[in-house]
């Protein structure tokens, strides 16, 4: 059982009193009037609380356990390198060698085109970090004006100052000033929710490259300096490209010289099926976000992926202006980066990425098998082992529900009563699933059973 009563123990009470929870609802956590949940292990693709409660994870923690838990590979990697050498820093052209080591295998499955790593510790500060790259790499090129960065509504960039900003939700921005200029958003590729629904998939994608290239033409192109998406939106409602989508915005920055950033925090490293989404879908970026899936969250370590044209135009600039400004402490933390070698090798060993392809193609016909007719049902996608299903107060009509009847989270709420936890999206009744890659078929099923009673229990069709 959940627990919520505050005062039941200490670790409650210090929960309740003492610490401050992301994204969470601050005052009834604070009060207790929302339920707290203390994990205290995990295997494989299941997570266990201190009540001896078991669920399926068919999210991956924040679609970053990737591995699965429990992988003693990559705790004793972590343990042997804190034995060797815990920590020193990257300043200066110092290294340790599993840092130096996992950049050139992160080089080695990258896209083509790809040259260096620049570490971090999470998806918002490798974005922060790629904004300041495309701000630097204009200046060098003498080309101060060209600094606006073109995001999308229902991207998520992050949560700090710029990557806020970045992200086009607006719960990352109420109250926050946010978002910050130089960003702008544009067009979601988001064809379910289409204004024209006579609109093929095709013209859809077609009408987004036009929304964009007008948007470049009214802020003058000489002032945008580059684009950043997810090869697949994520937080925003896991909703894969419209066909032909890539090709068309791909287009259209070329056309006017504004850079490519493929955040690629979840879909790098073989949630997709593939290495990367810009393989999979054709995306030729210039910069490449990449977190989550690295490490499979063992330990928190991000990068940018820097391509050869830009890279050439950054040590073009140090060696006009000296060292570059820009580091962090932790920075190719070495025991991060040991984690991150030791996950990379059991990818492959294991052949996740293929088991991602086969068992999310499963799990989704799983889930339509049961809910596809389902009145309230409007949309179940995905790509890879990402998975999401949007629920309607009328499929004919595409009529959503009023936010305040909470269905999404209700939905997820009866989700983890019967065992499994998926992610209820932020902005739409969205139930987003993102699994560990070693999900099997028999797990696969049993998430879309609980989906199939949970649905059943929360939107009766009479
Ligand atoms: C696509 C994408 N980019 C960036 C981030 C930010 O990563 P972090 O939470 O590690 O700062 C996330 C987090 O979910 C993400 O999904």
């Amino acid at each position: 059982m959940l627990d919520l009563d505050p005062r039941d123990n200490a670790l409650n009470a210090y929960d309740r009193d003492h610490m401050f929870h992301p994204s969470t609802h601050m005052g009834m956590h604070a009060r207790g009037e929302s339920p707290n949940r203390i994990i205290t292990g995990g295997q494989g693709s299941t997570i266990i609380d201190r009540d001896g409660r078991e669920s399926l994870d068919a999210f991956a923690g924040l679609y970053c356990v990737n591995v699965g838990y429990g992988r003693t590979e990559i705790a004793e990697a972590i343990a042997e390198q804190a034995h060797k050498l815990a920590y020193y820093h990257a300043y200066a052209g110092h290294g340790s060698e599993p840092s130096i080591r996992l950049s050139k295998m992160i080089v080695d499955r990258a896209p083509a085109g790809m040259s260096r790593v620049y570490f971090g510790l999470s998806g918002s500060d490798a974005n922060e970090t790629n904004i300041k790259l495309v701000w630097y790499y204009n200046n060098v090129l003498g080309r101060p004006d060209k600094k606006k960065i073109i995001s999308r509504w229902r991207g998520y960039h992050g949560s700090g100052v710029m990557t806020g900003s970045l992200t086009g939700l607006s719960l990352f921005h109420n109250a926050f000033d946010l978002p910050r200029a130089p960003i702008l958003h544009t067009e979601a590729p988001y064809y379910f929710r289409r204004a024209d629904r006579s609109l093929s998939e095709e013209a859809f994608s077609q009408f987004c490259a036009d929304r964009l290239e007008e948007m470049i033409l009214a802020e003058g192109p000489d002032t945008i300096a580059a684009f950043i998406g997810e090869p697949v939106l994520g937080t925003g409602g896991i909703v894969p490209p419209p066909a032909g989508y890539w090709d068309k915005i791909q287009a259209v920055l070329r056309k006017y010289d504004i850079l490519m950033i493929a955040d690629e925090v979840v879909t790098g490293f073989g949630r997709l099926g593939s290495s990367f989404g810009s393989t999979h879908y054709g995306i030729e970026p210039d910069l490449i976000t990449i977190a989550k899936g690295l490490t499979s969250a063992y330990l928190p370590l991000s990068g940018t992926i820097v391509s050869d044209r830009v890279w050439r135009v950054l040590v073009e600039g140090s060696d006009r202006l000296g060292v570059i400004g820009h580091g962090w402490t932790y920075s190719a933390h070495p025991l991060c980066a040991a984690a991150g070698i030791a996950n990379l090798e059991l990818i492959d060993r294991l052949d996740l990425v293929s088991n991602a392809a086969t068992v999310g193609a499963h799990l989704r016909k799983a889930l339509r098998d049961g809910l596809a007719d389902h009145p309230h049902v409007g949309d179940i996608r995905g790509e890879g082992m990402l998975a999401s299903v949007e629920f309607v107060a009328d499929r004919d009509d595409r009529r959503f529900f009023d936010p305040a009847d909470k269905v999404g989270p209700r939905l997820a709420a009866a989700l983890a009563e019967r065992g499994v936890i998926a992610r209820a999206m932020p902005e739409g009744d969205i139930l987003g699933f993102a699994p560990p890659l070693c999900l099997t078929i028999e797990e696969a099923d049993r998430v879309a059973t609980a989906v199939h009673g949970a649905v059943s229990a929360v939107l009766p069709t009479r």
